[in-house]
């Protein structure tokens, strides 16, 4: 039996710690509760949003609706052999636990992805990424509920349409579909270990690891996330505000000629793609505090929200960089996270 909550604080539900309300609110446990929820009348006559972690949201006012919040639970082994395991995990699970039961096993594939913050669903929403990995080089499939009809629906990896912090699930089926589970598939031996990123290589060999083991590799991407990244239990931030953006060959050629020392990884033969954490330091916004929100000292692609920061507070200095990345450069920053 579901039960629905009404006006309900979500300060303590997004990892920005911001002030707001939603009118209603139902826990959301099983399938079953998804589709008892569903042909609710309130369901049916109130706008609705599905949070998961609240890692990736800025809520800028009350929320006038129903929030789904995600709380199926369990992780099983679908099947395994001596190479492989291939396991099902459910959405509201906690990602970074996940990584931890994972690379206690010493099972690879997603170790890169440490310390995330946001659950198991959320994950392929976006496809999290970091330290050159994604999250859909390990996804088998993701497994789904209409949010109109409450039938179940199967996406392989491929139907998932994967992009950089991209997926169906967040362009043509977007609110369409509630993710209830995700199925991975990891290495048991001869993994894809990826150790290419300059700060996961440098922290190795200053751990003297020289044949990295599935614990040293998530051990150094840990150390590398704390001392940069906001701990968003102390600071109230969402990871990345933006994404990083991607530019033609030709303007990269015109801003690699007045700014030498532009850092930019090569997408294909004709794009580039330009760290955002630059050109907002470059505009002098690193550090910048004003009232209670602010651009993180260490990395300037995180905002925080230093404690009675609102959400209409974050927006206005999203814009205000967002305008002042544009004048210097000519690029336009997209924000990575869900404006609400
Ligand atoms: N940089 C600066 N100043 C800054 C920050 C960054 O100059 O204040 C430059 C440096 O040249 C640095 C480069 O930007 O070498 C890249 O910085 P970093 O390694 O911190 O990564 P990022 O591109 O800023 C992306 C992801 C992160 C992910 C890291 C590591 C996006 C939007 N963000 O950040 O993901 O952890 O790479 O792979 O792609 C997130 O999505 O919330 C997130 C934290």
């Amino acid at each position: 039996m579901i039960d629905i909550e009404k006006n309900v604080s979500l300060k303590a539900l997004n990892t920005f710690g911001i002030r707001a309300e939603a009118s209603y609110l139902c826990h959301v446990r099983s399938e079953d509760d998804l589709r008892e929820l569903i042909q609710s009348d309130i369901y049916q006559n109130e706008p609705h949003y599905v949070l998961a972690g609240g890692s990736n949201i800025l809520f800028t006012g009350d929320f006038k609706g129903l929030i789904i919040k995600v709380d199926l639970k369990g992780i099983e082994i679908n099947r395994e052999d001596d190479d492989e395991v291939v396991l099902n995990v459910a959405a509201g699970e906690n990602w970074h636990q996940l990584v931890m039961h994972v690379v206690g096993h010493q099972w690879g594939g997603i170790e890169n992805l440490s310390l995330i913050p946001g659950t198991v669903g959320a994950a392929p929403m976006q496809n999290i990424g970091a330290y050159g990995v994604e999250i859909k080089n390990v996804v088998e499939k993701v497994e789904a509920i209409d949010l109109s009809s409450g039938g179940s629906r199967t996406f392989n990896n491929a139907e998932c349409e994967f992009g950089y912090r991209e997926s169906v699930f967040k362009t043509t089926l977007r609110k369409k579909f509630f993710i209830s589970s995700v199925t991975l598939r990891l290495t048991k031996k001869n993994h894809q270990l990826n150790v290419e990123y300059g700060a996961i290589r440098n922290t190795l060999a200053a751990n003297k690891v020289n044949t990295p083991s599935i614990k040293n590799i998530s051990d150094a991407v840990i150390a590398i996330r704390q001392s940069k990244l906001p701990d968003p239990t102390k600071i109230g931030n969402a990871g990345s505000f933006f994404k990083n953006p991607t530019i033609a060959s030709t303007e990269y050629e015109r801003l690699k000629f007045s700014h030498e020392d532009m850092p930019s990884y090569a997408v294909d033969n004709q794009h580039f793609k330009i760290p955002a954490g630059w050109l907002i330091e470059q505009c002098g916004w690193k550090g910048k505090r004003i009232d209670d929100v602010g651009v993180h000292p260490l990395q300037a692609l995180v905002l925080v929200n230093y404690g009675g920061g609102s959400g209409e507070e974050i927006l206005k200095l999203s814009k205000k960089i967002q305008e002042s990345v544009e004048e210097k450069f000519g690029i336009k920053l997209i924000p990575e996270v869900n404006i609400l």
